[in-house]
């Protein structure tokens, strides 16, 4: 089934998520469900609580980038208790954009290199290292899963350029083609 995704204003997106155990009722369904939200609304990547469900979990699929970035063609994984260990390397500006900011794209500086520790689907422990386009889509929904917005990430004097945007995002002043949820609408 697909979810709705929460919109930005929504108190769950700023929550820390939790890890969670082996046998988390549900958590095959819940990593399915993820993909599926995530085909169904076009993103790359999306972090469980932008389904309103604050654990540590997020899914990326990188295939509809694939033609500009060939890398990214097989890129598809699910990264369960994910904990980021080391950040390295030159901080390169580029575009994001995120499915609970409908509309809006700002160009936001990461670094380049990640060491990354989670769980796969599998629940195989993994502990990689990635760099360029796949450590800047996981660096962004990694960061969800620390109440992070890419937008908190954006220069200091553009931020403020957004911040009426934002409004107008949070209350519903946006096109997309999926369901979402507003902040001051529940998470059922
Ligand atoms: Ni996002």
């Amino acid at each position: 089934m697909t979810y709705p995704i929460v919109v930005y204003g929504h108190p769950i997106l700023r929550k820390v998520a939790e890890d969670i155990e082996k046998d988390h009722p549900g958590l095959d369904q819940l990593v399915k469900d993820l993909f599926e939200t995530m085909y169904h609304s076009e993103g790359v990547g999306l972090a469980a609580p932008q389904i309103g469900k604050s654990i540590r979990i997020f899914v990326i699929d990188g295939k509809p980038m694939a033609e500009d970035e060939p890398e990214l063609a097989n890129f598809k994984m699910a990264f369960i208790n994910a904990h980021i260990v080391e950040k390295s390397g030159e901080l390169k500006p580029m575009n994001e954009g995120c499915l609970s900011i409908p509309g809006l794209r700002e160009e936001v500086n990461r670094e380049s290199h990640i060491r990354i520790k989670f769980f796969d689907q599998d629940w195989n422990p993994h502990d990689e290292i990635y760099d360029g386009y796949k450590a800047r889509i996981i660096q962004h929904e990694y960061d969800h899963l620390d109440g992070i917005m890419f937008t908190d990430k954006v220069n200091p004097l553009r931020r403020r350029l957004l911040k009426s945007k934002l409004m107008a995002i949070s209350k519903g002043k946006f096109e997309a083609d999926y369901r979402t949820i507003l902040p001051g609408q529940k998470i059922k």
